[in-house]
């Protein structure tokens, strides 16, 4: 038996760089503000969806040595397709050269964690290759004139190729959550732009982060102090150390990136995955803990052993 594992992974942001101090200019607002409240300093925008993904997912693929009639599915986790339909992973999977099977995947900011835990359950059956992307284009459906919400998002994708070729589980514990009674705290309708209740959200994403994060962490058999990083869904370092000090895990085993990104939704965790790799923050057989909440209220947690084939 051979299990699903990540072989390869990419990330892009868009080239245009808005900084706190340019918001400055937009909105009454300040970096000494966005930075005390958010961690965030600048962010990526003028991205879509299609474009950003088609570059992360060619890259993943190259990186895992995986032809494009190679890959069984693909799995693109947002919530900012760049048209109502053709859902985007149909127009990502013709760049890339795919023929199988696309589907986008709308789970908010916690979509990369649900998508990945849907690529395994796959990787369980007879799939053989999987390329998940997230990514999302916020900087699209911001309302610029709104300081409450536009000094938080940006755009992103990150990518990984999944394979069934590991030796043991890489999938330890997950947990997927939904709360629909708190879906009008952070929408966005058709052809509008996003609302937020800043101060609900915060409080409720701090208590999903800590409940997802705890019941993974469970299933996996394992406890807090064996999670070597924390790779939390990028939305605010503030809502991120709150939640690290009820799991009882030090900030210092954490992966942030917020402060270049902003909030990148779907996008954000394979962004801080990809950085914490990059930096050898992630050594083989390391337990990597993934945690996401977002508009839903959705929440998402895996606790992945790291097991990249030997290089
Ligand atoms: N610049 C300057 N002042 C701002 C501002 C900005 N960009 N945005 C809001 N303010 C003001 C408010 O108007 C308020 O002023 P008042 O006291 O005169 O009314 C004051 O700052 C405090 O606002 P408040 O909303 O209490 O700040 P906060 O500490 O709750 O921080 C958020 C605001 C949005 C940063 C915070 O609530 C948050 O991060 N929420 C979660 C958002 C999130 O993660 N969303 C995505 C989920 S996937």
């Amino acid at each position: 038996m051979s299990y699903g594992r990540i072989t390869g992974w990419a990330t892009n942001l868009p080239e245009r760089v808005l900084t706190n101090d340019d918001l400055a200019e937009m909105v009454d607002t300040s970096d000494e503000w966005i930075t005390a409240r958010s961690g965030i300093k600048s962010r990526h925008i003028d991205g879509t969806v299609t474009e950003m993904s088609a570059i992360a997912g060619r890259a993943a693929m190259a990186m895992a040595g995986v032809d494009a009639d190679q890959v069984d599915l693909l799995l693109l986790a947002t919530t900012t397709a760049d048209q109502q339909f053709p859902a985007s992973a149909s127009v990502v999977q013709h760049e890339l050269g795919l023929t199988c099977g696309a589907v986008d995947m709308n789970a908010a900011c916690s979509g990369f964690v649900y998508g990945l835990v849907t690529a395994m359950q796959f990787m369980n059956g007879s799939v053989d290759r999987i390329l998940l992307i997230g990514a999302d284009a916020l900087s699209g459906i911001v309302d610029w004139t709104d300081r409450g919400t536009c000094v938080l998002f940006g755009d992103g994708a990150g990518a990984v190729v999944l394979e069934r070729t590991g030796d043991e589980p890489s999938l330890l514990g997950w947990d997927l959550m939904s709360d629909g009674s708190a879906a009008d705290i952070l929408y966005c309708d058709h052809g509008g732009t996003i609302v937020m209740h800043g101060k609900e959200v915060f409080r409720r994403a701090v208590m999903a982060m800590t409940d997802s994060a705890t019941n993974a962490i469970a299933r996996a058999g394992v406890t807090a102090d064996d999670i070597s990083i924390v790779v939390p869904h990028q939305a605010n370092v503030r809502i991120i150390e709150a939640s690290l000090k009820r799991l009882g895990i030090p900030m210092e085993r954490t992966a942030i990136v917020l402060g270049h990104t902003g909030n990148t939704s779907a996008a954000s965790i394979p962004l801080a995955l990809v950085d914490a790799i990059d930096n050898d923050r992630i050594a083989p057989g390391d337990l990597v803990l993934m945690v996401g909440f977002g508009a839903g209220m959705s929440s998402a947690a895996a606790v992945l052993r790291w097991d990249p084939p030997a290089s």
